[in-house]
Order: structure tokens, then C-alpha cells, then sequence
């Protein structure tokens, strides 16, 4: 993205100018609702990202601006400062959950502008943590490691946004690598790189447009105490078992009855999930797209069916996939909205978005957006 009008609105509110930095949104091929389960994730860092610049100001406050929404906020840094603006929220829970970890964080100003599409799944918010935990980081020499900033991007969601997400967003935007993906292990945090090159395929993002909000409503929360309270049977018997990652599916059927029937079966769909993402990475060891595509389609099967976090929007685009030949599609991130993922054949790509784009916005009369995905690395310094 062009920074330029970050850095002339930067310098025409503030004076001089600042240092940029960037963290990037992704997408993740397989392992969807795994994270905060302790299982497994497939994530990658895209070329969409959030910027921000930013330099120390000498005061005891953030004067800080947000160029697409054109707002401005401007907030102390003691706990009960906390901004009313959503963006905000964001910076300042950053800032604190840094002071939490012992350290002081001076005044500074910031200009935070993006090209990750808002509400898309495609993690905006954690991009912006990122980012902007990456720049306090360097700036004021705070001595986190990345996966620090990743740890508190992720304690920013819980703490002052409510979104009581996993670790798998912000993760990736902080330890993105070029042309990888990360097979992350979201109980011990150990992580893999995977090269992902496919030879005569191509990934392709459809947005619905349908935007999802994952703090609103909490239907995000709510899958994760549904998980928590069958975690919790599990454990009665096998008190080994601390999260979905530790049980087994024949563990699970011994609480049927005496869980709710509706978490029994969100359950059910993670552990299958854990599985289908070992599954896929063993498909992809082997260069075997169309196993890879096949996983894709039962996870939206799943995320769809089992999970309930999909919606009419997103199961159109799942069945224009498979008019169309796709090798694997699914509903990307937290669901309700937002983007699919697709594993297309390059032959196949040109037809498959005409003809999917076009059938979608005669159904929905909404124009769903078209994203090219290139994997591309994490939060740095420009
Ligand atoms: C959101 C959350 C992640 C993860 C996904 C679903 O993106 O922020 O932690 O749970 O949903 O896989």
C-alpha cells in the first residue's frame, strides 16, 4: 500500500514526521475455531495490511488518528482512560497490556490507516495490534520477543475488546513469513513454517461483503464456553483432559447425554477439525492438492453444519465452488460472514470467478470482492 497519505496527514497534524511500521492481515487454509482449543492452525501473513506512524510526543497522552474512518481520539494511559472509540480501544489496550508486562509507555502520536478489508475474516483488529505492538516494541526499545506482541495482541481482544479469540491471528501477522504458511500448535505455541507454493493452483478469497463482527452478539464467546463446558464433562472422568486438543472422539461420546446436544455437536466439529488439519498437512507433504481441497469442503461441511458460524451468503459461495470445479472451498475465520477460501486450478480460475461472482450478486444483490492471495511476511519496520 502507499503510504504517502498516512505520512502528509501524519506531518500536517503532528509537525514532523514520524517511523512507519506495518503488520499484516491472513488467511488460514485449514483449522478453523482449533486455536482457542489448544489444536492445530495453517494460517499465512498476506499482502494486506495495517500501517501506522508513529513518534513519541513528549506528553502523557496518545493523540491518535484513524484515517479511513477520518476520527480522531485522543486517550491517557492509566486503566481507566480507556478510549470510547472501537479503534482506539485497540492502541490503548496495546499499550496497557505492555504496562501490565512492567513497562511505561511515554506519550506518543499515531496515524493508523489499512488495506485489510474491515470485518472480512481476514483479521483487521489483529493486524492493527500487531502493528502497532510492533512499533511501541522497536520505538521505545521494550525488549518483547514476537510472540510477546503476539500474546498481548491477543490479551488486547479479551481484555478490552471482549472478543475472547485464540492466538491464532495475531500469531501469524507478528511471525508471518514470505511464501509460508505456519503450522502452529496452539497449545505449546511450537511452530513449523510451510513452504506453499502449489504448482497450477491458486488461492482465491471471495468476499461476501456480509460483514461479521465477532464482539457482536457474542456467538464467537459462545462457542468457546460450549467448548469449555463439554472440556469441563471430559475432565470429570479424564482429568487430563484441559482443552478439545487433549480428547478424543470416543472420550467425547462417553458425555453425550450428559452434555447440551448443541455443544456436544460444536465439540464433535473441532475434533474432527484437529484431525483434518494433521490430515491436510500430511496431503500437502505429498503435493496432494485435490486431498487438501477435499478437507477444505467437509471443514465448510462442518463450520456450516456442526458449528453453525456460517450464513446463507457463505454456503451460496461454497456451492458456486463446487458448480464450478473448485478443488476445496470453505468459509475463512471466525465465520458469520466475511470470506471464503478456495483452492482453484489456474485453468479454472477466470470461470469460476465470473460465473460465481455474477451468480452471487443476481442471488444477494450485494457485489461480493475478489482478493488474489499472496503470502507475504509479518510486522516490521519500513
Ligand atoms: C477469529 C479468531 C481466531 C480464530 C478464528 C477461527 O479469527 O480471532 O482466534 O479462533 O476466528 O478459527
Amino acid at each position: 500500500m502507499d503510504t504517502t497519505k498516512i505520512q502528509e496527514k501524519f506531518s500536517s497534524l503532528f509537525g514532523e514526521s514520524g517511523v512507519l511500521y506495518t503488520s499484516p492481515g491472513r488467511i488460514n487454509l485449514i483449522g478453523e475455531h482449533t486455536d482457542y482449543n489448544g489444536g492445530f492452525v495453517l494460517p499465512g501473513a498476506i499482502d494486506k495490511a495495517m500501517y501506522c506512524e508513529i513518534k513519541p510526543n513528549g506528553l502523557d497522552k496518545v493523540r491518535a488518528f484513524a484515517l479511513d474512518l477520518n476520527e480522531s481520539a485522543e486517550f491517557g494511559l492509566k486503566e481507566e482512560d480507556k478510549p470510547g472509540k472501537g479503534w482506539a480501544k485497540y492502541i490503548f489496550g496495546v499499550c496497557r497490556e505492555m504496562n501490565k508486562k512492567g513497562r511505561e509507555i511515554p506519550g506518543f502520536d499515531i496515524v493508523i490507516s489499512g488495506d485489510v478489508p474491515l470485518g472480512a475474516g481476514m483479521s483487521s483488529s489483529a493486524a492493527l495490534e500487531s502493528a502497532v505492538g510492533f512499533a511501541l516494541n522497536d520505538l521505545f526499545n521494550l525488549g518483547f520477543n514476537r510472540q510477546e506482541l503476539a500474546l498481548m495482541g491477543q490479551a488486547t481482544e479479551h481484555n478490552y475488546v471482549g472478543v475472547k479469540c485464540g492466538i491464532m491471528d495475531q500469531f501469524i501477522s507478528c511471525l508471518g513469513k514470505k511464501g509460508s504458511l505456519v503450522r502452529l500448535d496452539c497449545r505449546s505455541l511450537e511452530y513449523e513454517y510451510v513452504p506453499f507454493a502449489p504448482k497450477g493452483y491458486k488461492l482465491v478469497l471471495i468476499n461476501t461483503c456480509v460483514e461479521h463482527n465477532l464482539a457482536a452478539g457474542g456467538e464467537y464467546n459462545k462457542r468457546r464456553e460450549s467448548c469449555e463446558r463439554v472440556v469441563a464433562e471430559i475432565a470429570k472422568t479424564h482429568p487430563e483432559v484441559k482443552l478439545l486438543r487433549d480428547a478424543t472422539l470416543d472420550q467425547l461420546k462417553e458425555v453425550k447425554g450428559k452434555v447440551d446436544e448443541t455443544d456436544y455437536i460444536r465439540s464433535e466439529f473441532v475434533i474432527e477439525e484437529i484431525q483434518r488439519l494433521l490430515d491436510t498437512c500430511e496431503a500437502l507433504q505429498k503435493d496432494d492438492y485435490e486431498t487438501v481441497g477435499k478437507k477444505m469442503y467437509e471443514t465448510h461441511e462442518g463450520l456450516s453444519k456442526k458449528y453453525s458460524v456460517s450464513c446463507p451468503e457463505l454456503d451460496f459461495l461454497n456451492e458456486q465452488a463446487r458448480k464450478y470445479g473448485v478443488t476445496g472451498s470453505r468459509v475463512m475465520g471466525g465465520g458469520f460472514g466475511g470470506c471464503t477460501i478456495n483452492l482453484v486450478k489456474e485453468d479454472k480460475v477466470e470461470e469460476f470467478i465470473k460465473g460465481a461472482t455474477e451468480a452471487y450478486e443476481k442471488e444477494f444483490n450485494i457485489k461480493p470482492k475478489v482478493y488474489d492471495v499472496v503470502i507475504g511476511d509479518g510486522a516490521r519496520k519500513l
